[in-house]
This record gives structure tokens, sequence and C-alpha cells, in this order.
């Protein structure tokens, strides 16, 4: 398939990096206008006490307003396991398309079943606004911008890539920092190896963000690298790998990874587009299934 891929285009990229969940929010912004997207934003729980706040999704908000951008788009890679989105609460504020990929039905489907919702849980993918096939191109502003199907980590798992900028979710780690873990209910190891190298086909120079880092061996955090980095230096994939030997070693890996602390919340609010559920007398409640996941 050939993709929209335009690499006259440098849109300039706002990092928020969160700290609690070593996730990686952004604002992205159409050279040509003042139209932007964000792109996994998170909504911050303690999960201890039951308690949802704003302080990272106010954050882009006040980016947002202060660079007097308007907010068109507001992209989720994937159903996220390890922090809540905040694409509901920032889409309240401001308006914007919450999209993800077209696999969520099997998501949703998948955690529909864990988590016993009824009938009222919904697994047609309509509590979001669009969902992306692979090579759907739209727009932010004058920008082209096109979703990339990857999955592997997840069903749903889509790499945007916009101008020369991708946004690669769970795909990829830093080079130092590998590939992401494919364990999860529907993940599979030797699709996540199809997906890194569909990633890695995209020109060289094409600029790589993270989504996650976890600054190894003590290093900085860092989130932005390129396709040939990775290719040269990536510890999981790089330096010509084989297939065979990439899912040996992530699922031995995967194997003594514990659960994220926050999939149980996340999974629950994420697969509902970022909105937290409610019991029957219609207060956010969350469920914790036993033995289930
Ligand atoms: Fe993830």
């Amino acid at each position: 398939m050939a993709y929209a891929v335009n690499m006259q285009e440098t849109p300039a990229v706002k990092a928020f990096f969160d700290p609690a969940t070593n996730t990686i929010s952004y604002v992205v912004k159409d050279p040509a206008s003042n139209a932007c997207a964000v792109v996994d934003a998170v909504m911050d729980i303690d999960y201890a006490a039951g308690r949802i706040s704003y302080e990272n999704a106010d954050a882009l908000i006040a980016y947002i307003q202060e660079n007097d951008l308007k907010l068109e788009w507001l992209i989720e890679t994937h159903v996220h396991a390890d922090h809540l989105s905040g694409a509901p609460y920032i889409q309240q504020k401001l308006g914007g398309k919450i999209g993800i990929g077209e696999n969520i039905t099997v998501v949703q489907d998948t955690f529909g079943k864990v988590f016993n919702e009824g009938t009222e849980f919904q697994r047609d993918g309509s509590q979001f606004d669009k969902l992306f096939k692979d090579g759907d191109t739209y727009k932010i502003g004058e920008m082209t911008a096109f979703a990339l199907h990857t999955p592997g980590h997840t069903p749903a798992c889509m790499v945007h890539v916009m101008g020369n900028a991708a946004f690669v979710g769970d795909t990829l780690f830093m080079p130092d920092g590998g590939s992401a873990r494919a364990d999860f209910p529907g993940g599979d190891a030797g699709e996540l190896y199809d997906s890194i190298m569909k990633v890695l086909s995209l020109p060289d120079e094409m600029r790589l963000f993270m989504c996650h880092d976890y600054g190894p061996n003590g290093r900085d955090i860092q989130w932005e690298t390129t396709v040939a980095e990775e290719k040269a230096n990536n510890i999981h994939v790089g330096g010509g790998r084989s297939r065979e030997e990439f899912i040996k070693f992530r699922r031995e890996r995967d194997a003594q990874l514990d659960m994220p602390k926050l999939i149980i919340p996340s999974l629950q609010v994420n697969m509902r587009a970022g909105e937290v559920p409610t019991d029957r007398d219609g207060k956010p409640m969350l469920k914790v299934p036993v033995n289930a996941i």
C-alpha cells in the first residue's frame, strides 16, 4: 500500500512528559496554520484513593490556548494499559475529534468480556469520533496526516504520521529501550515485529516520537529519534535481528514482566474513549475483575 508520506512538511512538536506513568503526550502544529493535534493525552489518577485529576491535561490546554492554536484532532495511538486518556476532558474545553484505530472493536470485545460489561457497553467503537483504517489520511489545518496500522502490542495500535513526524505509540521505544511488550490479550510478537518493520520502512530522516521512555541505565528521559537511528541501534530489532529471534526474545522477556500498575482502571476508561464508566445509579465507578487478566 502506498502511504501519503510528505517529508517536506515539518510540524512543530511540543512534548509533555508525565513522570507518574512515563508517558509522553504531544501537541503537533501544522506549519502552515494554527491548527494542531494532540497525541496520547493523559488524565491523572491516584488509584489507591480512586481520585482523578487533570494536571497533565490542563498543561496541554494551557499550551494550546497560550499559543492561540486550534485543536482539530485528539489522537489515541492505542488503548493504553498504563495511563488513562485525557482526551474527552480536553475535547470538552477545546473541541476536536477523538480518533483511534478501527480494531478498537476487537479490544472492546476482549475487555468487555474481562470486565463483564453489560449490553450498555457498545463494542462498535461508537464512543470515538473517528475509527482509522490502515492508510487513512486526514487533515490538520493544511497538513496531511495518515494512520499506519501497527498491531502486535495491541490489535488496535496505529502509528500516526504527520509530515516528517511519526508518533509510534507502543511499537518502538528509543533505540536503547527496544520494543514494547506483546503479551496483552490480542497481542502477538510476530505481528509486532512486522509492524516495527513497517515503521522502519518509512524514510530514514523521518522523526520518530515515542509514547513512553523509562530512561534505561540511568540516562535522562528522551522521546525523539529517527528511522535511521532505530534501524542501526535498536537493541531489540536493530542490526538485522531475525523475526524468529525477536519472537523468542520477546516471549521470554514478556513472561517476566509484571502487569502495568494502572492496567485495571486504564482499560475500563480507555476502551470508552477516556470516559469513566458509571454504575447503575450513574455514579462514576471502576471494577476489579479477580483472576481475569
Ligand atoms: Fe501501550
